[in-house]
């Protein structure tokens, strides 16, 4: 098999072997009937991670947010949700489907929400207003860029939020990157939210999961939604055993993927011609315009397989690169080559007109 540099996202992570291992040995019960040691072990390791009072292993990042949407809301209800955010463009409409919930959208420019806009949004107005039961933050942020969200700006929100008596959901996927980014621990950054997300499958690199966290009577409730929309698993500790050496051992992983996204940024960066903008490189994802140069991205990421290394379109003019557990400095060496290949080529061919 050809092996790829494959920087789409932190979502292709191959588990590691300790990950293998202890899927077969883990040992297992009955989780509808609240019996599985392994998955109540992640748990309450990743409760006591976030410092919340208990926490729920779900199926995906997105069951997670969509269970904590219907908990905390009631049909006709108003949600505010970030204009880029995941739980409002890639979802499958669900805060629609599932929980019948309409949507009110803030913009989030480089990942800080705007306290002003974001009161203005809330919705207490009278008779004929749907009333806002949800304020949806996302950390790290923005579709594509991973940016850090200050501390102060989620914090602000939140107080906004209790003044408001309102409840905080954060999609914090990748929130464990924006604690390593940050300098910060994941408890301090999750205290003000009432229910928090997170993935074990992107930089984490466990092959199944995501913990969603929160209060005890939140939990309880969250935990009959997921059964009620067949999220109830039986021998679920198979799958709970990877999350916990993920949470055990990925961790520090995440500065070496940071780094490297780096030293990758800083590469493209200095490749003639291709935008790239090192102050936006908060954790591990890396964007590149190609709006300067005579190529499609189409034709260019095409060049880029045939060298065998796979980016992710994000517009018709920009890539994104994501680094993770699978990518080392070599490979940043060797992308930053093939790219700077790539581009000289384009001069070379006197190609003025893209394709
Ligand atoms: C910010 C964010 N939220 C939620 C999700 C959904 O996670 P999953 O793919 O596990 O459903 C993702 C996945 O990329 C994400 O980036």
């Amino acid at each position: 098999m050809n092996k790829f540099i494959d920087l789409r996202s932190d979502t292709v992570t191959q588990p590691p072997k300790a990950m293998r291992e202890a899927m077969y040995s883990a040992v297992v019960g009955d989780d509808i009937m609240g019996e599985d040691p392994t998955v109540r072990e992640l748990e309450m390791l990743s409760a006591s991670l976030l410092g919340k009072e208990d926490a729920l292993f779900v199926t995906s990042g997105t069951m997670g947010n969509q269970i904590a949407v219907m908990t905390l809301t009631n049909r006709g209800e108003e949600v505010i949700v970030g204009d880029t955010s995941h739980i409002y463009n890639l979802e499958v409409g669900a805060l629609a489907a599932l929980s019948q919930v309409q949507t009110r959208s803030i913009e989030v420019p480089d990942g800080v929400y705007d306290i002003k806009k974001m009161e203005a949004a809330i919705q207490l107005k009278g008779i004929q207003y749907a009333k806002t039961s949800l304020i949806c933050l996302e950390n790290t942020n923005n579709l594509n860029a991973g940016l850090v969200v200050p501390l102060e700006n989620i914090n602000a929100i939140c107080d906004l939020a209790k003044k408001h008596n309102i409840p905080v959901h954060l999609d914090g996927a990748r929130i464990f990157n924006a604690a390593a980014a940050s300098k910060k621990s994941v408890k301090e950054i999750v205290k003000n939210v009432d229910t928090v997300m997170f993935a074990l499958t992107k930089g984490l690199a466990a092959p199944f999961g995501a913990i969603l966290a929160g209060d005890k009577e939140f939990i309880a409730k969250a935990r009959w939604i997921k059964q009620r929309i067949g999220g109830g698993f039986r021998q679920a500790g198979f799958l709970a055993a990877p999350g916990i050496v993920a949470l055990n051992t990925m961790l520090p992983q995440l500065e070496v993927d940071h780094k490297n996204a780096q030293i990758l940024g800083q590469g493209l960066s200095k490749v003639g011609r291709l935008k790239v903008d090192p102050s936006r490189i908060h954790t591990n994802i890396v964007t590149a315009s190609l709006e300067d140069l005579p190529i499609s991205i189409d034709a260019f990421l095409g060049r880029l397989l045939d060298k065998g290394i796979k980016a992710k379109k994000i517009s018709d003019t920009s890539f994104r690169m994501v680094t993770h557990y699978g990518i080392d400095e070599n490979d940043l060496h060797e992308v930053i080559a093939a790219v700077e290949y790539i581009i000289e080529s384009l001069s070379m061919e006197g190609n003025n007109g893209k394709r």
